[in-house]
C-alpha cells in the first residue's frame, strides 16, 4: 500500500488536515460529508479510517473552535508529531543522465549571503535535472556585501553533495580538461529572470547549452518558480535538507555549541536578531538614536542607489522594522518564557553593540552567543562571514524554539527546514501588531500586555496549520515534502487486506 497521506492533497485526508480546518468553518453537514468522502476514498486506497482516527479528527475540528482560548505549549506544538518530512524519489523518477549523454555542462554562479546562495544551489540542481545537463559544483559569491572568499568545499561537504544526488543529477567538480580544450569559445553566460518556469530553461537555455557544450547562469538565487511538479519539489527537499551538509570543521563546532547549551539546560530558545547596521539602514527604520543614528544609517543607505525615501514612522506602523533586542525579550517573556530560559542569540555585528543588547540580557540572564560559547575555537572562522553564519545556522537549527526577527533568507530556510523536520517551533514576531503594543506598553499592566502579545502572535507560532501553502515561498514552506502521519489500526488493516 505505502500511500503517504499528504496534507496538500485534498483526497488524502483533506478533512483531516488542520490546515484545511483553518480555512473552513466546520458544520455538521460538512463533517458528515467529510466522513462519507473519507469512507469512499478508503474503498479505493484500502486505507480504513478507524474510530481512533476519526475521534482525533473530530477533536481537532473542535479545537479549532476553542483554539482562540486554548493555551499553547510554548516549547512544542501538540500536533507536530502528526507530520514528517517526506522527500523520497518515486520509483518511476528516471535516473540521472550520465555525463557522456548529458546535454552539456551547467555552470552556476550563486549570489548573496549564505542562505540566499543555498537557495540558488538547491534550484541549480533542479534546473540541471530539467535540462538533462551535468551540473558543475556551483561557484559561491565572493563579491557580495558579506565579502567571503570561501569556496563551496570550504562551506559544504562537496563529496557528500555529489554522491547523495547521484541518482538525480550528475554533478562534477569541474569541466573535464578535454572538453575545455575542445571548446573554441568561453562558456556563454546568461541570467534567468526571477522565478522562471521550466519552459524558460528548456526553450531559452537548452539550445545554447547544447550548441556551446557549457553555459553559465549568473546571479543565481531565486531563479526558479515556486510551482513545480511534486517530484521536482521533492528533489528540492532532497538537495536542501539532505545533500547540503556543512563541511566537517563547521559542523563539528556547531554541534559542540549545541551540546554545550544542552549541558547547561534541558532546552533553549535561539533568536536570529539580525539587528545589524545594514539591515536597519536597508529597512529605513528609526530606533531613537538621534542625529548620530540618522547619520550613520543614512551613510550605509547610500550603498544602494535604488532605495526609496521612506518615512521611518510609516515603516514601523506597517511592521517593516525588525524588533529591537529589548522588544524581542519582552515578547518572549510575555509569551511565557521565564527568566531562567537559555537564550542563544545568532547575529553578526549588533547595531549599538553591548548597549543595545543589555536590556535583552537583563530579561534573560542565561544569554549566549557563538563568541561566548566557542571562545578560541571560533578564531579560524573569524575571517569568513559565511562560515560564521553557518555556525549560527546549526545552533539555531538545533534549538527547541527558533525566533526569526525578519523575513530574510536565513529565517526562510530555517523555517522550512524546521517544518520538514517535524514542525519544531518557529516564532515569527507580528511586528505590526507588536509595535503598536510596545508603544502603549506603559499604559497597561503586565498581565494585559502579556495577553495581548499572545493574541498578536496567534498564527505565527509555528503550528503545523499556521502556514499558508501556495502563498508562501516553497523554501519557507515545502508543502510537497510534508506528509501527515495517520496512525493505522493494524488489526483493522489486516482484515481489510483479507477481503
Ligand atoms: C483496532 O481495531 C480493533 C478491531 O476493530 C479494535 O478492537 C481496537 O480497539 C482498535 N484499536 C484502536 C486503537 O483503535
Ligand atoms: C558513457 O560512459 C559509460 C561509463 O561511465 C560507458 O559505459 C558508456 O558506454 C558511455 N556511453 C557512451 C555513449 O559513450
Ligand atoms: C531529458 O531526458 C529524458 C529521458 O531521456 C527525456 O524524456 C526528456 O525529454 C529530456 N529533456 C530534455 C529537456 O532534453
Ligand atoms: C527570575 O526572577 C525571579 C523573580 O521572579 C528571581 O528571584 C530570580 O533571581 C530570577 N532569575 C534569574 C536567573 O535572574
Amino acid at each position: 500500500m505505502g500511500r503517504k497521506p499528504d496534507p496538500a492533497k485534498p483526497h488524502s485526508g483533506g478533512a483531516a488536515s488542520p490546515r484545511a480546518a483553518r480555512r473552513t468553518q466546520p458544520s455538521p453537514v460538512f463533517l458528515g460529508t467529510a466522513l462519507f468522502v473519507l469512507g469512499f476514498v478508503s474503498l479505493f486506497t484500502g486505507h480504513i479510517v478507524t474510530d481512533a482516527d476519526w475521534s482525533r479528527i473530530r477533536s481537532r475540528w473542535r479545537s479549532k473552535q476553542i483554539r482562540n482560548n486554548e493555551p499553547i505549549n510554548i516549547w512544542k506544538s501538540r500536533y507536530s508529531n502528526l507530520y514528517y518530512g517526506c522527500s523520497r524519489r518515486s520509483t518511476n523518477f528516471r535516473s540521472a543522465v550520465p555525463e557522456n549523454r548529458s546535454t552539456g555542462y551547467l555552470l552556476i554562479a550563486t549570489s548573496g549571503g549564505l542562505n540566499q546562495q543555498r537557495i540558488g544551489i538547491t534550484d541549480a540542481v533542479v534546473v540541471a535535472r530539467i535540462l538533462n545537463a551535468t551540473l558543475v559544483v556551483p561557484e559561491l559569491d565572493h563579491r557580495s556585501f558579506w565579502k567571503d572568499d570561501s569556496d563551496f568545499s570550504d562551506i559544504f561537504d562537496v563529496d557528500w553533495f555529489i554522491s547523495y544526488l547521484s541518482k538525480d543529477v550528475t554533478i562534477v567538480k569541474r569541466i573535464p580538461y578535454e572538453v575545455m580544450m575542445s571548446m573554441d569559445k568561453l562558456p556563454w553566460t546568461m541570467r534567468a529572470p526571477r522565478k522562471s518556469m521550466p519552459d524558460f530553461y528548456v526553450d531559452e537555455v537548452l539550445p545554447i547549452l547544447m550548441r556551446r557544450r557549457a553555459l553559465q547562469l549568473t546571479k543565481f538565487d531565486y531563479r526558479l518558480t515556486n510551482e513545480l511538479d511534486e517530484e521536482l519539489q521533492k528533489l528540492r527537499c532532497r538537495v536542501n535538507f539532505h545533500a547540503l551538509r556543512f563541511a566537517n570543521s563547521i559542523q563539528t563546532l556547531g554541534e559542540k555549541l549545541v551540546h554545550k547549551l544542552r549541558a547547561m539546560g534541558p532546552r533553549y530558545v535561539a533568536v536570529h536578531l539580525r539587528f545589524e547596521p545594514d539591515m536597519l539602514a536597508f529597512s529605513g527604520c528609526y530606533y531613537g538614536g538621534g542625529e548620530k543614528e540618522r547619520r550613520e544609517l543614512g551613510e550605509i543607505r547610500k550603498r544602494w542607489d535604488t532605495l526609496p525615501e521612506l518615512s521611518a514612522e510609516d515603516e514601523r506602523n506597517r511592521g517593516k522594522c525588525p524588533l529591537t533586542p529589548q522588544e524581542i525579550g519582552l515578547m518572549l517573556r510575555a509569551l511565557g518564557f521565564s527568566n531562567d530560559t537559555y537564550l542563544y542569540v545568532a547575529s553578526g555585528e549588533i547595531y549599538g553593540g553591548e548597549e543595545t543588547l543589555q536590556p535583552l540580557r537583563d530579561l534573560f540572564p542565561n544569554f549566549y552567543t557563538k563568541e561566548l560559547l566557542a571562545g578560541d575555537d571560533l578564531k579560524p572562522f573569524l575571517p569568513f562571514s559565511s562560515q560564521l553564519a553557518a555556525i549560527d545556522f546549526i545552533v539555531c537549527d538545533g534549538s527547541d524554539v527558533f525566533v526569526a526577527n525578519n523575513n530574510g533568507n536565513m529565517a526562510k530556510v530555517l523555517a522550512g527546514r524546521r517544518h520538514y523536520l517535524g514542525h519544531k517551533r518557529t516564532i515569527r514576531p507580528n511586528a505590526k501588531k507588536l509595535n503598536s503594543l510596545f508603544q502603549r506598553r506603559n499604559q497597561m499592566g503586565w498581565e494585559i500586555f502579556s495577553r495581548k502579545v499572545k493574541k498578536a502572535q496567534r498564527g505565527l507560532m509555528g503550528e503545523p496549520d499556521d502556514t499558508r501553502p501556495g502563498r508562501d515561498d516553497f523554501h519557507e514552506f515545502p508543502s510537497s515534502c510534508i506528509c501527515q502521519r495517520i496512525p493505522v489500526n493494524r488489526s483493522v488493516r489486516a482484515q481489510a487486506g483479507n477481503l
